[in-house]
C-alpha cells in the first residue's frame, strides 16, 4: 500500500469516528518560545490542553509535518546510522479534546492497524505505564490482543512530555516486530531491540510540566496520538528500512544519478543526504533561512551535514539543490506549501550549499591536519571550536567526521571556548520575559483580551489579573485597544488608569490569546478594582499604522520590480521605520530601488481606502492573498487589500487610505546572510525629516564647493583625481631626493661582524614606495644589510634588505623580518634579497628599529 494511501485511510477511518481534519501547522511554531519547531501533532493545540483556547471541535486529526533535531526530542545523531530514524517525518494523530479517552483511543488504534490496514496482530505488542492499571485492563477488554502481549514499562518509554514544560501524561504505545522469524519474538525485546518498531504512540494527556519540574492535574482530559507514517509505510510495504518505502526511494534514485555512487555502496550517507533534503525543503518552506542562531542554524547545520555527505562521496559541485524537485513530487499533494516555495528552496539552498563549499575543502584540509598531530583519540574542543569559527564546520559535523575515524570530540572544551567567545561579543541582552515566573493577583473572572484596537484607541476595561514586582507591572484585561506584538509589528503604549493608580504601558505582548500589557506605576503601586480607563499612545500607533501598510506595498512592489522569487524573510513594523527581509540574491540596484519607492509613492499619491474583511483562510488563499511564514492562520483571517496592487493575510493594524502614508522613502539595502536582504525605509513625517536632512548635507557639500546640485559628483571626482596626482608628484619627488637620504642613511650605517648594516626610519606613503626605497638602498649599499622602517596609514612597515653576496652565504632578508616583524607584534615573509613586515601600533616602530641591529647581529653570528 502506497504511503499516500495510508495517509488517505486514516483520515477516512478517524473520519467516521466523528473527528474533523484540521491542517497541519507550519513547522515554525507559533507564540511557544520553548519549541525550536514543530516536534509533534500535539504543539499547536497545546492552548487547548492548557484551556487558553477553546477548541472548534472536539474531535479532530491530521497529519503534522514535525522536526525532532533539538530539545528533548533529538533524533539527529541516529539519522542516517539506522533505518527508521528521521529529523524530518509526518505524524498522524488523532485527538480528544476533554471528550473521549482511553478506551476510545486504544479500541480504534488497534481496528485501524488491524482491520483496516491488516498489520499480523501476532506481530503487535502494546505497552502501558507501569501505573496505568485502566489502560492495561482497557488493552485487554476492547481488543483481541494476547494479553501476554500488553507490557508495562516506566517513566522513560511510557509517559510522555512534549519539552521541559508543557502538557504530558502517560501513553501506551503500540510496537512492530519486524525480524523475518516471527517465532523470534519476546517481551524482552520491546523498547530494547531494534527488531521492535514503536509505530504509534497513544498519549493521555492529564498533566502539566511547570518550570520548576512539578506537575499539576489538568482540568481535563485529553487524548493525543502520534504514528510516524514512515514507519507504518515500510511495514506495511513489507520493507525492513523506511527509506526503501515509496516516500524515500525516488529520493534516493535521483541522488544515485546525480552522485554517481548506487545507495548499496554508501548507504548512510546516502539515507542522511535523503532524510536531511526533506527536512530542508520543509522547513525552508515554511519560512526558516540557514542562519546562525536559533533555527536557522539548525537548517545551517543540516545543510553542511548533507553537503560534506556528499563530498564524502567525491561530489564536489553544490547538488543539494536538485534534489529538491524529487521531493516535491512526492510531498506536493499532500503538502502543498512545498510547491509553491519550491524555486525559493531551490535558491535558498543553492546560495547556503555554495557559500559553504568555499570553505568547505580548507575546514577538511585543517580538520585532516587536526588527526594527524591528534595525540591520543579525542579532538580538543579548541580545535573543534576553530573549525567552526573559521571554516563554518558545525559542532555535529566534526563529531560525525571524527566518529567515522573512531574518534571523539571534546565538546565540553567546545562548549567552553564558544561561551568565551560569547562572552567577549555579548552586547545587548534581549529582554525576555519569562511568564512563568509572574505571580498573578485575579480581579475579576471571565475571558480576556478582547482586542477593540482596531476601532477605539481607549475604552474602559476590567483588569482580569495583574502582576506586580519591583520592576514592573503586568495587566491583563478583559478587553483592550493594545495592540500585543506581532506579526512584525511592536506592541503598543499609553496608559492604563483606575482608582488610585496609573500605569505607564511601555510594551505590550501576546501570551496565547492574551495581551499582557507591561509597564511601571506612575502612581499607586496596586490595583483593587477592576475598573479601569486604558488609552494607547496615539499619535505613536499612528506611525506604526503608516509603517504597517507602506510595508504591504513595498512587498508587493519588491515582487512587481525584482520578481516572483522574492519572499518576505522577516519583518518589523516600528514607529520610527520598517525594516523587511526579502529573499533575493543579488544587491538590489539603485535603478530598482528607486522603481520600488516610486511604484509605492505612486499607491499612496492613488490615495486607496483600505479593504480589510474577516474570510475563511481557504477562500483567501483561492483569491491569492498573500500569506506570510512565522504566522499561525486560524480557520477565519483578516485580510487586507490595496484594491488593484496588493492583498495579504494580516492581523496588523493599518492606515484608513493609503494617502495616509504621506512618502515612502527606502535609507538602507544590506546584504543580511546568503540570498537574503534587508531594506529599511521610513513614512510620512520621518520621511520627510530623511529627506530633509539629506537635503542639508547636500547643500553643506554644495556651498562649499561653490557649484550646484547637478555639478557636485564631477566637483568631487576632480578633487579625488587631483589629489591623487599630488600624491604622485609627492611621492615621486621623494623618490628623487631619495638618493640623498639614502647617501646619508649608509653614512651612518654600522659595521657589524664585519658587515654593514644600515638602519633608518623613512617616510613612504605606501608599501610600494617603501620596497622601491628599500630596492634603491640594496644597490646603493653594493654589500650589506638595510632596514627601513615606515608609519604608513598609521600603521608601522618595514623592508629589509639583503645584497646578493651576503644572501649567498645564507643571510635571508625573509629569515631577519620575521624576528624583526614580531618585534612590531606582527608578521612578514618574502625574498631572500626583500622581505616586509607589519605591526599595528605605530609607538613599536622605534623599538623595533632599535632592536634590529642585535637581531641581525645576531643571526650573522649564527651563520658565521
Ligand atoms: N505526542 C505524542 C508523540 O509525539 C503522540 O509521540
Amino acid at each position: 500500500m502506497k504511503a499516500s494511501e495510508i495517509r488517505n485511510r486514516f483520515f477516512e477511518f478517524f473520519g467516521e469516528q466523528g473527528h474533523s481534519r484540521v491542517r497541519s501547522a507550519s513547522l515554525i511554531p507559533v507564540d511557544d518560545p520553548t519549541l525550536l519547531f514543530i516536534n509533534a501533532g500535539m504543539n499547536q493545540f497545546k492552548g487547548i490542553f492548557l484551556e487558553k483556547e477553546q477548541p472548534k471541535h472536539l474531535r479532530v486529526m491530521n497529519s503534522q509535518k514535525c522536526i525532532r533535531v533539538s530539545g528533548k526530542h533529538n533524533d539527529l545523531e541516529e539519522v542516517g546510522y539506522d533505518t527508521y530514524h528521521h529529523t524530518f517525518f509526518e505524524m498522524l494523530g488523532n485527538w480528544s479534546f476533554g471528550d473521549y479517552y482511553k478506551a476510545e483511543a486504544i479500541e480504534w488504534a488497534w481496528e485501524l492497524f488491524t482491520d483496516v490496514l491488516g498489520l499480523e496482530k501476532d506481530r503487535l505488542w502494546a505497552t502501558v505505564y507501569e501505573d496505568d492499571d485502566e489502560a492495561d485492563e482497557l488493552w485487554k477488554e476492547v481488543t483481541d490482543i494476547t494479553p501476554e502481549r500488553v507490557l508495562r514499562f516506566g517513566k522513560k518509554d511510557n509517559f510522555w512530555e512534549m519539552g521541559e514544560t508543557g502538557p504530558c501524561g502517560p501513553c501506551s504505545e503500540i510496537h512492530y516486530f519486524v525480524g523475518d522469524d516471527a517465532s523470534a519474538q519476546s517481551a524482552d525485546g520491546v523498547n530494547t531491540s531494534d527488531q521492535y518498531w514503536e509505530l504509534w504512540n497513544l498519549v493521555f494527556i492529564q498533566n502539566n510540566r511547570l518550570s520548576d519540574g512539578t506537575l499539576e492535574d489538568l482540568p481535563k482530559k485529553h487524548v493525543d496520538t502520534g504514528a510516524g507514517l514512515e514507519r507504518i509505510a515500510a511495514v506495511m510495504q513489507g520493507k525492513s528500512s523506511n527509506y526503501d518505502t515509496d516516500l524515500f526511494s525516488p529520493i534516493i534514485a535521483a541522488q544515485e544519478k546525480v552522485l554517481s555512487v548506487p545507495y548499496e555502496e554508501n548507504l548512510v550517507a546516502h539515507r542522511a543526504i535523503a532524510d536531511h533534503v526533506r527536512m530542508l525543503t520543509f522547513s525552508i518552506a515554511d519560512g526558516v533561512l540557514p542562519s546562525n542562531e536559533g533555527r536557522g542554524y539548525v537548517a545551517r547545520r543540516i545543510l553542511r551535514r548533507a553537503a560534506r555527505f556528499g563530498r564524502s562521496m567525491g561530489r564536489e559541485e553544490p547538488f543539494l539543490a536538485g534534489l529538491v524537485d524529487s521531493v516535491v513530487e512526492l510531498m506536493g499533494d499532500a503538502y502543498p506549501e512545498v510547491s509553491d516555495k519550491q524555486a525559493h528552496v531551490k535558491n535558498v539552498i543553492e546560495a547556503e550549499e555554495e557559500s559553504f563549499n568555499e570553505t568547505l575543502d580548507r575546514g577538511l584540509e585543517q580538520f585532516e591536519r587536526i588527526v594527524a598531530e591528534l595525540e591520543g583519540k579525542t579532538i580538543p574542543g579548541d580545535s573543534a571550536f576553530k573549525l567552526y569559527d573559521t571554516f563554518g564546520f558545525p559542532l555535529d559535523l566534526t563529531v560525525q567526521m571524527a566518529r567515522e575515524r573512531q574518534l571523539d570530540v571534546d565538546t565540553d572544551g567546545f562548549d567552553a571556548a564558544m561561551a568565551h567567545q560569547r562572552e567577549k561579543g555579548r552586547s545587548e541582552g534581549k529582554f525576555k520575559m519569562d511568564v512563568s515566573e509572574l505571580h498573578w493577583t485575579t480581579l475579576s473572572d471571565g475571558d480576556d483580551s478582547q482586542f477593540v484596537g482596531y476601532e477605539e484607541s481607549k475604552t474602559e476595561a476590567s483588569v482580569r489579573r495583574f502582576h506586580a514586582d519591583d520592576d514592573r507591572v503586568v495587566v491583563v484585561l478583559d478587553k483592550t485597544p493594545f495592540y500585543g506584538e506581532q506579526g512584525g509589528q511592536v506592541g503598543d503604549r499609553g496608559t492604563i488608569c483606575g482608582d488610585g493608580f496609573e500605569i505607564v504601558v511601555t510594551n505590550t505582548v501576546k501570551e496565547g490569546e492574551s495581551h499582557l500589557h507591561i509597564g511601571e506605576w506612575r502612581e499607586g503601586d496596586t490595583i483593587a478594582l477592576p475598573q479601569v480607563t486604558a488609552s494607547i499612545d496615539k499619535n505613536r500607533r499612528g506611525k506604526i499604522r503608516k509603517n504597517h501598510t507602506a510595508t504591504h506595498l513595498l512587498h508587493k512592489a519588491l515582487k512587481e520590480v525584482l520578481g516572483d522569487h522574492v519572499q518576505q524573510a522577516g519583518s518589523l513594523v516600528h514607529p520610527d521605520y520598517l525594516r523587511f527581509d526579502l529573499t533575493h540574491y543579488q544587491k538590489i540596484r539603485p535603478d530598482e530601488l528607486r522603481a520600488i519607492e516610486k511604484m509605492v509613492n505612486e499607491q499612496i499619491l492613488l490615495n486607496t481606502e483600505l479593504d480589510i474583511t474577516v474570510k475563511s483562510f481557504d477562500d483567501a488563499k483561492k483569491e491569492g492573498a498573500e500569506a506570510i511564514f512565522e504566522e499561525k492562520y486560524g480557520d477565519e483571517v483578516r485580510v487586507i487589500t490595496i484594491d488593484g496592487f496588493s492583498k495579504e493575510l494580516c492581523g496588523g493594524t493599518h492606515v484608513d487610505r493609503t494617502g495616509d502614508i504621506g512618502f515612502f522613502k527606502i535609507t538602507e539595502e544590506s546584504a543580511l546572510a546568503a540570498g537574503v536582504r534587508r531594506i529599511v525605509a521610513v513614512t510620512g513625517q520621518g520621511a520627510v525629516d530623511y529627506v530633509a536632512d539629506r537635503f542639508e548635507a547636500v547643500d553643506a557639500v554644495r556651498s562649499l564647493l561653490n557649484c550646484s546640485d547637478a555639478e557636485i559628483a564631477e566637483r568631487v571626482e576632480a578633487l579625488i583625481d587631483q589629489r591623487k596626482k599630488i600624491e604622485k608628484e609627492l611621492k615621486q619627488r621623494r623618490t628623487s631626493d631619495s638618493g640623498d637620504e639614502l647617501t646619508s642613511i649608509i653614512g651612518a650605517a654600522r659595521e657589524i661582524g664585519g658587515v654593514t648594516v644600515a638602519i633608518d626610519q623613512i617616510q613612504a606613503s605606501d608599501g610600494e614606495e617603501l620596497k622601491l626605497m628599500g630596492d634603491r638602498l640594496r644597490e646603493k649599499l653594493k654589500s650589506g644589510v638595510g632596514v627601513l622602517g615606515a608609519v604608513i596609514n598609521d600603521r608601522p612597515s618595514i623592508v629589509c634588505v639583503v645584497t646578493d653576496d651576503l644572501v649567498a652565504e645564507g643571510t635571508k632578508a625573509n629569515d631577519l623580518v620575521k624576528t624583526i616583524g614580531s618585534e612590531l607584534g606582527g608578521g612578514g615573509g618574502g625574498k631572500a634579497h626583500l622581505a616586509i613586515a607589519g605591526g599595528k601600533d605605530p609607538a613599536k616602530l622605534t623599538e623595533a628599529l632599535d632592536k634590529a641591529g642585535e637581531i641581525i647581529a645576531e643571526k650573522l653570528k649564527g651563520d658565521s
